[in-house]
């Protein structure tokens, strides 16, 4: 597949619900990781970790968990007027035990200057900031593959569970769970407000 340019990868990158059955080639799975360990991260921690999951029976477990839980939090019928942005996370919902591929994100509290101690609770949240950006990174380098993304945040809800079906220690906290799959429907564009709306200069507020 031919290379885009990163603002083309930018501009045209959005979060997919819709999936083509289509498997996904380890090579690409493993460009996508390699993609977002290259993110800055605090103190060049680096306290992320990545589980591919490609095989369908774990990928039904996991994705029947996250149905459930959208559906209880959010509604099993759709109410009168659901945004898009809600439309197509239900959609997903629906269809998450067969997506081709899952990639969980995860942070590793024994990772650090401040490393887990064994028998506390690990503080959630702490390395949000640098996961995000590493996160970011897997969706871009999955658009310009030509692969969908969708940060989904909802298996949170039952962590315990995820975390027993896929083995995980109680030190690694899992943080978003993104499908992954050839979309069904366009790249792009996205409906954003414009920046010149979201930006001041030197001044709140002021324009430039
Ligand atoms: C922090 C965060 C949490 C999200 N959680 C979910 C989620 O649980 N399920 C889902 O389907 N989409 C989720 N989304 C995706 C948003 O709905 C999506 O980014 C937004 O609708 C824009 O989509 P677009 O890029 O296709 O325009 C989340 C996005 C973010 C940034």
């Amino acid at each position: 597949m031919e290379e885009i340019g990163l603002f083309e990868a930018i501009y045209s990158q959005r979060q997919f619900a819709r999936y083509k059955p289509d498997p996904v080639p380890k090579e690409a799975i493993d460009k996508i990781i390699d993609a977002a360990t290259k993110a800055p991260s605090g103190g060049n921690m680096q306290p992320w970790h990545f589980i591919a999951i490609t095989d369908p029976k774990i990928i039904s477990q996991i994705g029947t968990l996250y149905r459930d839980l959208w559906l209880g939090a959010m509604g099993a019928t759709p109410p009168p007027g659901e945004s898009p942005a809600y439309s197509a996370a239900r959609y997903l919902a629906n269809h998450m035990p067969e997506v081709p591929a899952m990639i969980l994100v995860c942070a590793d509290h024994a990772i650090g200057s401040q490393p887990y101690t064994k028998g506390e609770p690990v503080e959630r949240g702490r390395y949000a900031s640098s996961l995000w950006l590493a996160i970011q990174n897997m969706f871009l380098a999955a658009r310009a593959l030509g692969l969908g993304t969708r940060i989904t945040t909802t298996h949170i809800r039952a962590e315990e569970k995820v975390k027993e079906i896929l083995g995980i220690p109680v030190h690694v906290e899992t943080v978003c769970l993104t499908p992954l799959g050839y979309p069904r429907g366009r790249f792009g564009p996205t409906d954003r407000t414009p920046a010149a709306e979201v930006t001041s200069y030197n001044r709140y507020g002021q324009k430039g």
